[in-house]
């Protein structure tokens, strides 16, 4: 564990992330609550983004107000749980461009297999925000991030709900530089690369395949 390791707190996020950990939570209430999170964590991934003011004028009198500088950030998910958090992401980022990164794990192995990647243009000139709600073994993740260099992006912040060490380590271990922002770091994973006490399989949870 680093620096490059951000907690988020606020109570908030974690009231909601042990409603969604709770077994008995339905479908519908587990999507909202992955929105709300989302957009809660939307505000750390992107508090260092630089502003550039420009000139407007207010119903009272002119001013040099702050905006977003540069090109507009890049959501990109990794199918299929990501998808969970992109609608909350993009409720506070709606000029985000959005990317697909299909992995699944070979549950032998537990290593990543690409089956789909599409990705926004101009990546090294935006904040490419990396989505997906279990960073568990940060196989996928790692791989993940390996494809968003490829394409060119640099300034790379990995959200997710819960992280296990395992995966932290990982994913670090592979991109020092990469910041990671997660409501929790839990405990362990199990023998099949769950997240330990973790919220069960998320894509499950979120679209209802259990
Ligand atoms: N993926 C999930 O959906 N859940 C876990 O606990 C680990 C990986």
């Amino acid at each position: 564990m680093n620096d490059t390791l951000q907690i988020v707190i606020h109570p908030l996020v974690q009231h909601k992330l042990s409603l969604m950990r709770d077994k008995t939570t339905p479908t519908a209430l587990f999507r909202q609550l992955a929105g709300e999170i989302a957009m809660l964590l939307a505000h750390d991934v992107t508090r260092d983004l630089p502003l550039i003011d420009r000139p407007i004028e207010t119903p009272l009198c002119p001013m040099q107000a702050p905006v977003l500088a540069g090109r507009n950030p890049a959501l990109v998910s990794i199918l299929r749980a990501g998808n969970g958090f992109l609608d909350g992401m993009l409720t506070v980022m709606p000029m985000a461009r959005v990317g697909f990164i299909g992995l699944y794990r070979d549950e032998a192995t537990l290593q990543p297999v690409q089956y789909y990647c599409k990705l926004p243009a101009d990546l090294g000139a935006r904040r490419v925000v990396l989505v997906d709600p279990m960073l568990a073994t940060g196989n996928s993740a790692a791989a993940a991030v390996d494809l968003i260099k490829q394409a060119g992006g640099r300034d790379i912040v990995m959200a997710c709900l819960l992280a296990a060490p395992e995966g932290v380590a990982r994913l670090q271990a592979a991109h020092p530089a990469l910041r990671i922002v997660t409501a929790a770091l839990d405990d362990r994973l199990d023998a099949r690369g769950y997240i330990v006490p973790g919220l069960g399989d998320a894509g499950d949870r979120l679209f209802g395949t259990a």
